[in-house]
């Protein structure tokens, strides 16, 4: 290619500006799910060879984390983090530099408060008062600057009133706010913090953490993936910007079935995920090897736009989950038919559903291998437990007439709290709505709103939106388009779901549209339709 063809291209493509921006999901491998809190400088030696010899390090992982058990206490005079004596004897200097020696990046783990999870549920008792509460830049200084750790992991045993011996009780964000601050100060600005919450702790986690957990710990077992894809169906609008929801360590070469494996890996891999490798590096399967490095797969998870995919379609038990990949509202799009089901079934889309139009090339990403030109839609039998991942690149890329509730930003989701109690949204099953899901319990706050913030129309002009929704008393709905003037709407109380429209004008391009009340609950939401008025 000429240069100057080339640098064009350089300049013209949008995902090749974004990769220069966004951090990609973190790949790498951690000490948890195997040994638990029995881990020491040869294991950790070991394994980071591992992933250099096996190729691993060739296909994107760089991460070496040491997760709970290499804590000593602490000096009781100085406050000092003490590394434990016979796990780790030579301290954890030693251990870091040989993984940074490898081309490799280090990872290191603590507490949001005092005790670690290993201290109260795994009998480590030298892992007492040893987490960052109090000790925030004592230990921020002493894990990034004297060590030269890249990233960490933050739990929360010691800081729940339950997890502790000292029933010490904290907000999670005061918390993590404090601890990423402290680093911060430390003078690192490419340390990546993990939040571990064990739920969505709220929209103020992106200003924190690279990444954070949306689910209890994984198990080595079907039911265990299946649950934590399950709650991570809806939360693409919350991951974004080199922001990510971690589905947790993968128990992928373990001792689940292939199939399950596949689909593991590949569900992190389309809702970008963190993919961080939890079995023993040293004895790796040639199959699991085979599925960790398949390029095509791996390249979905670290897609330069660093998207979740969302649910496209939703057929009973079984899924369409569809992101842009490449280029933002291009003609590339990446698709998972999940079948999570005790049966196989046949999945099927029809392009429209996910504004791709004319021919559409489908690639297998799993088997990578093209599967032909096809026209209109596509359907596949998808194995019981198993999941078909495609790249399909199409003639064109159609306007956006859906748009789930469910998959619009609220500003004040969250899953730490009551949401009743505190009036946050959640995402509510109802099967008379479409895609089986509405969202409930918005309004009442200015800040307690809905945002679909991906409005992509293809010119200037007027545009009607309609609203499908169940309000059980009258009530004001205000809509509003990027920084326009917002229209009220007067809902009257209804029996069943009921549309409401209104026309207002949006610009080429993106475009924000907000429904909000801040006196009154807003109505329960199935989705918004997105039409032009023709000329
Ligand atoms: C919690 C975390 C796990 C692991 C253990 C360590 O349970 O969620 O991922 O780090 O603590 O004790």
């Amino acid at each position: 290619m000429k240069i100057r063809t080339f640098l064009f291209l350089l300049i013209s493509s949008p995902a090749l500006l974004m990769s220069a921006q966004v951090d990609l999901p973190t790949m790498g491998w951690s000490s948890w799910n195997t040994y638990l809190i029995d881990i020491n400088d040869s294991l950790i030696k070991k394994q980071a060879d591992a992933m250099v010899k096996s190729g691993l390090k060739d296909a994107g992982y760089r991460y070496i984390n040491i997760d709970d058990g290499y804590f000593g206490g602490r000096d009781p005079k100085t406050g000092q983090l003490l590394i434990h004596p016979t796990r780790f004897p030579n301290g954890m200097k030693p251990v870091v530099d040989y993984i940074h020696s490898l081309g490799l990046k280090a990872g290191i783990y603590s507490d949001a408060g005092a005790n670690t999870c290993g201290n109260m549920y795994n009998n480590d008792t030298i892992a007492a008062n040893v987490g960052f509460y109090g000790h925030e830049m004592q230990d921020a200084e002493f894990f990034f600057n004297t060590l030269g750790f890249d990233f960490i992991k933050v739990d929360f045993c010691g800081a729940q009133s339950i997890g502790n011996r000292q029933h010490r009780c904290y907000e999670p964000q005061e918390r993590y706010t404090a601890i990423s601050n402290a680093i911060k100060a430390t003078g690192r600005d490419d340390v990546r913090l993990n939040a571990c919450r064990w739920d969505y702790p709220g929209t103020w986690i992106s200003d924190v953490a690279a990444s954070w957990r949306i689910s209890e710990d994984i198990q080595n077992e079907w039911k265990s993936v299946k649950n934590i894809i399950n709650q991570s169906l809806y939360l693409s609008p919350f991951a974004g910007g080199g922001h990510y929801n971690d589905m947790d360590m993968l128990e992928v070469g373990r001792s689940m079935s292939p199939e399950e494996d596949r689909t593991h890996f590949g569900m992190w891999c389309i809702m970008a995920s963190p993919l961080l490798i939890g079995c023993d590096l040293t004895s790796l399967k040639p199959e699991t090897l085979e599925l960790l490095t398949n390029p095509e797969v791996v390249a979905l998870n670290q897609d330069p736009l660093g998207l979740q995919a969302y649910v496209a379609k939703r057929d009973g038990d079984t899924y369409v989950l569809v992101k842009d990949i490449e280029n933002l509202n291009g003609n590339v799009r990446a698709i998972a038919f999940y079948n999570p089901t005790d049966e196989p079934k046949e999945l099927s889309i029809d392009f429209s559903d996910i504004q791709l139009g004319g021919n559409v090339q489908v690639r297998d990403l799993f088997a990578r291998k093209d599967l032909g030109k096809k026209l209109t839609s596509f359907s596949q039998t998808i194995p019981a437990h198993g999941l078909g991942l495609y790249r399909l690149e199409a003639d064109e890329r159609l306007m956006r007439g859906l748009y789930e509730a469910e998959t619009a930003f609220l500003p004040t989701y969250q899953e730490l709290y009551n949401p009743i109690a505190i009036g946050t949204p959640t995402h509510d099953q109802d099967e008379r709505c479409s895609g089986g899901v509405k969202v409930t319990r918005l309004g009442h706050r200015a800040s307690n709103d809905i945002r679909w913030r991906d409005v992509i129309v293809p010119d200037d002009g007027d545009y009607r939106l309609s609203f499908r929704y169940l309000a059980d008393k009258k009530v004001r709905l205000y809509v509003q388009a990027n920084d326009g003037e917002a229209t009220q709407l007067n809902l009257d109380p209804s029996d069943g779901f009921e549309t409401v429209e209104v026309v207002m004008p949006l610009k080429k391009g993106d475009n924000e549209v907000r429904l909000f009340n801040e006196y009154q609950w807003l109505p329960e939401l199935d989705y918004m339709k997105v039409e032009k008025i023709s000329e």
